[in-house]
């Protein structure tokens, strides 16, 4: 399930976001980790089974839409669906505002949004 983040789950949440390409850098993986924690507009969500927290997809939200900056699953956990169940939670959780991805998250989110093909 999606729960919010808090300030002591910074050392899993800063460690699954070092998954996104763009944050690498240690600086700029501090420096994004503190717009979360500050910014109001800026939300970041833990995906939580059990006691363990395997999943994070951040978001910033504006007037109209809800941008996926950040979606990242702990290696061991991938290709289980919990990447689309995240997406999932945050469009149903925001069912009012159209949910777009940012250019960092586009490829994950064009293919969970995929039209499925009836091969028959
Ligand atoms: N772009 C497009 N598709 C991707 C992808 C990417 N960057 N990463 C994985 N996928 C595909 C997988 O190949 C798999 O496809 P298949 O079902 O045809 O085999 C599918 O997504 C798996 O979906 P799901 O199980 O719901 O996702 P997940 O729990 O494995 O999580 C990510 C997906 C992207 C969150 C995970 O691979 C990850 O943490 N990547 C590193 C962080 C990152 O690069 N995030 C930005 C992605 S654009």
């Amino acid at each position: 399930m999606l729960i919010r983040y808090k300030k002591n789950f910074e050392k899993i949440a800063m460690g699954l976001l070092s998954f996104m390409p763009s944050e690498k850098d240690l600086k700029k993986l501090q420096s994004t980790i503190r717009q979360y924690e500050t910014e109001k507009d800026w939300l970041l969500y833990l995906w939580k089974e059990g006691e363990d927290v395997i999943g994070l997809i951040g978001i910033v939200i504006d007037s109209e839409e809800i941008h996926v900056r950040h979606i990242s699953v702990n290696p061991s956990f991938r290709c289980q669906g919990i990447g689309k169940r995240m997406l999932n939670g945050i469009e149903e959780m925001y069912a009012e505002k159209t949910v777009v991805a940012s250019d960092e998250t586009s490829s994950f989110f064009e293919k969970c949004h995929e039209e499925q093909v009836d091969p028959f």
